[in-house]
């Protein structure tokens, strides 16, 4: 098969009425991509030209299409008369090329040996135009494909024109198909916009090139699966659906446990290392990487995340543009993001959020803390509650923290500030300014304590609450000896 004699026509310019949006069709996402990518990705491989036509929300459909197959060429159907006048659009720039594979922008999961296929059917059979067919149980909606006696095809009918015994025909036109283009020409300036929607149907030429003796053939996809449009909510989300199934099978393939399967997301770019176990209801999305025997546990949500071998993420965390080192640990419900990382051996538990910062081996943040733009030194210990105040209302600013410190709990480090290797902070300090190494930093008020105050609270409320009652004690005067007796301790 010469990839020269053919142009593959990748029809996206439809706004996609039946979907309800204020987003072009081809622009909606299923299996993590937009769908008109999906297309282009599957296009590129076989290396002929590659022609888009696009309309609706034009400038954003191209810049996905040449980012997906670089040096495709893009055409402008302004406005959209139909999938007939888009390839009357296309012709201007189709070139020399024999044969035309045309391809809807909105039937993502078509793969690249599918389309091989239809292209090497149709210089085999040598038909006018050879359609891919599929076999559906549920054909409405889709053109219907109308065969002869001798198994060629007669026509495609459109679901508004089909007459009651031509309804029950489950073989559909998928809206791929490969055109001799000098057959298709012709035929083209033939049709005429009578139909319902005023528009020019490209499947108006498969009549009209049987009634000119032409052969027509239709190849029955053995994945009908692959031809699912996406018209409708309910079909985009059949397609998400098949796509993320795709991707599961695939992983499990490479070695990867996946735990109730169908609850779990995996965006396509995603990489994971083999016996690393996923359990139910986990998002895997953009570009994460995760390592070989790793533990992702109920409920977490990693994106553009980065885990070498042995991660384990515990339920319901929330990991974004992290990089987590070899053996961590992490969770339950911690959040880490924004280009965080922490080296092998860190430990992150519940209710921590890490941002921006860099945790070295060893260190252990476990409770209740905020650690935002900071750097902290290895096997340090960063007590319950500890949060970084980097913000002063301007600008974000840096804490340092070095090795083998011990921060107390329900410390406040107002940054920019640096904590020297081997210092103690006081649990309830607010640093403000910078501890040496091996120092101790406090920083809190001084405790009183007032001897008998509760006790004689509790009877001055008894007595308000009773005033006929005489109350036994009477309030004494006790804060002068109480204050005596209060231990100097800070
Ligand atoms: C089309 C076919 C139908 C087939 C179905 C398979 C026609 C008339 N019908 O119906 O037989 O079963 O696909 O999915 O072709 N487009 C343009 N310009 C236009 C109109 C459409 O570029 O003026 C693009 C759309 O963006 C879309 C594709 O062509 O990607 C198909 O158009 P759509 O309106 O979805 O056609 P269907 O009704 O699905
Ligand atoms: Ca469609």
């Amino acid at each position: 098969m010469a990839a020269k004699d053919f142009v593959i026509v990748v029809l996206a310019a439809g706004k996609g009425t039946r979907l309800k949006s204020a987003l072009a069709k081809v622009l909606h996402r299923a299996g993590g991509r937009p769908v008109v990518e999906h297309v282009a990705r599957a296009a590129k491989p076989l290396g002929a030209k590659i022609v888009v036509v696009v309309g609706h929300q034009a400038d954003d459909v191209r810049a996905i299409v040449e980012s997906a197959a670089a040096g495709a060429a893009c055409v402008l159907q302004e406005p959209q008369r139909g999938t007939g006048h888009a390839m009357l659009v296309a012709r201007k720039v189709i070139g020399r090329a024999k044969y035309a594979l045309v391809v809807p922008g909105d039937a993502p999961l078509v793969r690249t040996e599918t389309l091989a296929s239809v292209m090497r059917a149709h210089q085999k059979g040598g038909a006018a135009v050879t359609i891919l067919s599929a076999l559906l149980h549920e054909p409405a909606g889709y053109g219907r494909i109308v065969r002869k006696h001798d198994g060629t095809v007669a026509a495609i009918v459109e679901e508004k024109a089909l007459t009651d015994e031509q309804r029950i025909i489950n073989e559909v036109n998928s809206s791929i198909y490969c055109f001799t283009l000098e057959k298709l020409w012709p035929a083209l300036t033939k049709v005429r916009p009578d139909n319902y929607h005023r528009e020019l149907y490209l499947t108006d030429t498969i009549a009209l090139l049987n009634q000119q003796g032409e052969r027509v053939l239709a190849e029955v996809a053995p994945d009908a699966q692959e031809i699912l449009g996406c018209n409708t909510r309910a079909e985009l989300a059949e397609v998400d659906r098949v796509f993320r199934a795709r991707k599961r099978a695939e992983l499990m393939d490479a070695g990867v446990t996946i735990q109730m399967p169908e609850t779990v997301l995996i965006d396509p770019e995603v990489t994971i290392g083999a016996d690393t176990v996923i359990e139910p209801a986990v998002q895997l999305l953009g570009r994460t990487r995760i390592g070989a025997n790793c533990t992702i546990r109920t409920g977490s949500v990693l994106s553009d995340a980065m885990l070498e071998d042995g991660v384990t993420v515990r339920q319901h965390c929330v990991v974004y543009a992290t990089k987590l080192g070899k053996g961590c640990v992490v969770g339950p419900f911690a959040h880490l993001r924004d280009g965080t990382e922490l080296k092998p051996g860190a430990r992150v538990g519940n209710y921590v959020e890490v941002k921006k910062s860099v945790l070295e081996e060893g260190v252990k943040a476990m409770h209740l803390s905020y650690l935002g733009d900071a750097t902290i030194g290895r096997e340090t210990n960063v007590g319950a509650g500890t949060i970084t105040c980097n913000y002063d209302g301007v600008r974000k600013n840096r804490t340092t923290i070095g090795r083998r410190v011990f921060v107390g709990s329900d410390t406040a480090l107002v940054a920019p500030v640096k904590v020297g290797d081997g210092a103690y902070i006081a649990a309830g300090s607010t640093i403000t300014e910078d501890v040496p190494s091996n120092a101790l930093g406090i920083a809190r008020g001084r405790q009183s304590v007032k001897l008998g105050w509760a006790a004689q609270r509790r009877a001055e409320m008894a007595a308000a609450a009773n005033p006929r009652k005489k109350s036994k004690s009477r309030r004494k005067p006790v804060r002068k000896k109480a204050a005596k007796r209060t231990k100097k301790r800070r």
